[in-house]
């Protein structure tokens, strides 16, 4: 039997940076961020919070959503790329605070296709018989791999009114390319065994091209290193992403509509019959890019990045958890997940409401 969504839930941190905000304390302006991203603002989380206690939250939430007690929950699925700690990953804090039993918890590390990668485990793990209910969770504390200084954060929550120092000032607008991007954020789904074949996960493709590792990562700060962090590591500033935005960008929009046409071919369908592209929330570029190779109308390739920016392994969860409480997503309704982010890792999942 397929597995379906028998539940959702979301978490964002409470702190709302605008783009205004950013302007504050870098070189760039409203009008930048929102013609080339769509994002209008972001949420960010006070320090101390970790992914983990932001999954928590996503987590307890779809659980009430679907019905289901920590008693029944077989196996738990955490997505990030910005765990609370560099090990391990944040599954068993996840597991620890939900108060689930020792069920198997693992983390996955495929970044902003990391719900994918995780809905894709949780139908397999059902499918096979091993679990009957699997949560899965993506959630992602930004706020720690930003560049700025604890003034540049006061700046910009309105907790100081300035001027910031000259350097601080230059150091944003140094990394500006990327940090405007980035938000904080969980959402999580309840994975169950559904009642017929023809209903839930239809089809998967995921895949990796690792020729493009080097797109967006973080090149300080492992075990490759020895020692593994150093204080000329971080005067060289190593253990901050780097990012070839528009090496990204083409890879995306030629990617998730070849891995969405492979999963409708394999469930022997069209693209007349997805309601929905709940796709990677990285740029409204971009998934103006997918709406145009697939001739599709807006609403059916929805956009949320305005408000929370890109999430990483939080945006799929979080968008579908929106238009599923929006009502956009009815019983039959057909939806087309698909993602693409670091590793290169990148997928689609075809996905027929019960
Ligand atoms: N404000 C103002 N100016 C800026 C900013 C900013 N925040 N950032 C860059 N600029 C400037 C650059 O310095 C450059 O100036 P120059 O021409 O004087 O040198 C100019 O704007 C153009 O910069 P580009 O990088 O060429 O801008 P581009 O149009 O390519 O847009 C962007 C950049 C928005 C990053 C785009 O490439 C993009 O979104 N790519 C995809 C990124 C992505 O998907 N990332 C995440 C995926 S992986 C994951 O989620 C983990």
């Amino acid at each position: 039997m397929g597995a379906v969504i028998g539940g959702t839930g979301m978490y964002v941190p409470e702190n709302v940076v605008s783009n205004h905000d950013l302007a504050r304390i870098m070189d760039t302006t409203d009008e930048w961020i929102t013609t080339r991203t769509g994002v209008k603002e972001r949420r960010f989380v006070d320090p101390g919070t970790g992914s983990s206690d932001l999954a928590i939250r996503a987590v307890d939430r779809a659980m009430d959503d679907a019905g289901v007690g920590t008693d029944e929950v077989d196996a738990l699925v955490t997505a990030t790329m910005t765990p609370d700690y560099l090990a391990p990953g944040i599954a068993g804090l996840v597991q620890a605070g939900l108060g689930l039993s020792h069920v198997a918890a693992f983390d996955v590390r495929q970044q902003c296709s990391g719900f994918l990668y995780g809905l894709d485990l949780a139908d397999a793990l059902i499918s096979s018989g091993r679990a009957d209910t699997v949560a899965v969770v993506g959630a992602e504390v930004h706020a720690g791999f930003q560049p700025w200084s604890e003034e540049s954060w006061r700046v910009l929550l309105g907790q100081s009114d300035g001027p910031l120092d000259q350097g601080d000032y230059e150091r944003n607008t140094k990394y500006r390319g990327w940090s405007v991007l980035f938000g904080d954020g969980a959402g999580a789904a309840i994975v169950r065994r559904g009642d017929s074949d023809d209903q839930g996960v239809l089809a998967t493709s995921l895949h990796t091209d690792g020729d493009s590792f080097e797109l967006i990562w973080v090149p300080g700060v492992g075990f490759k290193s020895r020692p593994y962090v150093s204080q000329a590591d971080i005067a060289e500033d190593v253990h901050l992403p780097t990012m070839d935005g528009g090496g990204l960008f083409r890879k995306a929009v030629r990617l998730m509509p070849e891995a969405a046409r492979a999963v409708l071919d394999e469930a022997q369908m069209t693209l007349d019959e997805v309601d929905l592209v709940v796709a990677h929330q990285a740029n409204d570029r971009i998934l103006e890019g997918v709406r145009k190779q697939f001739g599709m109308e807006p609403e059916k390739v929805p956009s949320n990045i305005g408000s929370y920016g890109n999430t990483t392994a939080g945006t799929l969860p979080i968008l579908y958890h929106e238009l599923r409480t929006a009502g956009r997503v009815r019983p039959g309704s057909v939806v087309c997940f698909a993602a693409f982010g670091a590793g290169a890792h990148y997928g689609a999942a075809l996905y027929k409401e019960p």
